[in-house]
């Protein structure tokens, strides 16, 4: 099969080579899929680059996020041969074929495209874990979403519409403003240009927002602490500002907040049932219209490098899918 491989951590322009190598096998309930799409995260930027919290041992397959068809079972796996399947393998879908481990793998409902399951799983898992288990969001609270037209920005965007909150989001040009309203944002802040501080306590009376999810980090974490309300919580998501924040914990006493981190892979280690339980409300929503994937482009496998500069510079929006079969 062709797949790209790392020998070096490094930028994904020199890290990776587009080579011909051995299919996988499947142990155990693993299965082994025909990779039909793959779904892009800003971490695989990071983790082909070394700087991502899980460094695999070299060489490697980078690529986290596939959905695709089972050709091969592991002797203990429940599913069947031809089944579609969408999975976090957490590395080796930039290939044609990949293992699809279980913990993270579910059955793709009937109905939902290639595209769609491809950029499914990463983002509303994330957004539901943020924003339902760990920041509590209640119906009726004052959400800003941070680089909303992103892809965790749209997905949080759409769920905390969703969970019924009234959602503020920020984005960096007029056409990401512009992908912030059609994921049902109520209000849209361009944080390039205005000063969102200003536009958040304006839009809320003074209040500010309840609860903040913070992918960026940076001065847009710094800033938010600024435009919280009493009792609000800030999510802290990731950094692709390129700073981790600090923060001084008589900050945090004087607002009353809470600053509450979010790892969600390691759910997959600590309570993996909440995993299943969180993909059944998202399919619920997804059935019931309230969620759907943002698609920005897809893109052939073999153009893999092309697909991760529109992500590195910070022109694509949603989510970007590539298919080993264009
Ligand atoms: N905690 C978890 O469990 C978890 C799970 C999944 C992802 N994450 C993290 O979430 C973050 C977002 O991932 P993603 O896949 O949604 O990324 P993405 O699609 O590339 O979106 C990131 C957004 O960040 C904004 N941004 C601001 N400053 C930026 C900069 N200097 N460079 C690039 N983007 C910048 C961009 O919006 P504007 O251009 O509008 O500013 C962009 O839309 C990453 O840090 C990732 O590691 C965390």
């Amino acid at each position: 099969m062709h797949a790209w491989q790392v020998d070096d951590f490094g930028h994904y322009h020199d890290a990776m080579q587009w080579r011909e190598t051995d299919r996988p096998t499947p142990s155990g309930s693993d299965v082994l899929v025909k990779v039909d799409a793959i779904g892009l995260n800003f971490p695989d930027i990071l983790m082909i680059a070394g700087k991502y919290q899980v460094r695999p041992p070299l060489p490697f397959v980078p690529g986290t996020e596939l959905m695709g068809t089972v050709v091969e079972r592991g002797p203990e796996s429940d599913l069947n041969e031809d089944d579609r399947v969408m999975a976090m393998s957490g590395v080796g879908a930039f290939a044609e074929y990949c293992v699809a481990p279980s913990g993270a793998r579910f059955r793709v409902p009937d109905g939902m495209s290639d595209e769609d399951a491809a950029a499914f799983q990463m983002i509303y898992q994330t957004s539901y874990f943020g924003l339902a288990v760990r920041a509590n969001l209640q119906p009726g609270e004052v959400l800003l979403v941070h680089g909303g037209a992103g892809g965790v920005g749209t997905s949080a965007i759409q769920l905390g519409k969703a969970l019924g909150a009234i959602v503020i989001a920020t984005a960096g040009t007029d056409a990401k403003m512009e992908v912030c309203r059609q994921c049902g944002a109520d209000h849209v802040i361009n944080y390039g240009t205005d000063d969102f501080v200003a536009a958040v306590k304006d839009f809320t009376n003074g209040n500010g927002a309840d609860v903040v999810y913070d992918p960026v980090g940076g001065d847009v974490f710094d800033k938010s602490t600024k435009c919280i309300a009493w009792n609000g919580r800030i999510l802290v998501i990731g950094f692709t500002s390129g700073r981790i924040p600090d923060i001084r914990t008589n900050r945090i006493l004087l607002k009353n907040m809470s600053v509450v981190g979010l790892h969600w892979g390691a759910y997959r280690i600590h309570e993996p049932h909440l995993i299943e339980e969180a993909q059944e409300t998202l399919y619920g929503y997804y059935d019931d219209g309230k969620i759907k994937p943002v698609i920005f482009n897809e893109y052939a496998l073999s153009d893999l490098s092309e697909a991760l500069d529109a992500i590195e510079q910070r022109l694509s929006y949603g989510k970007i899918v590539v298919k080993p079969q264009i």
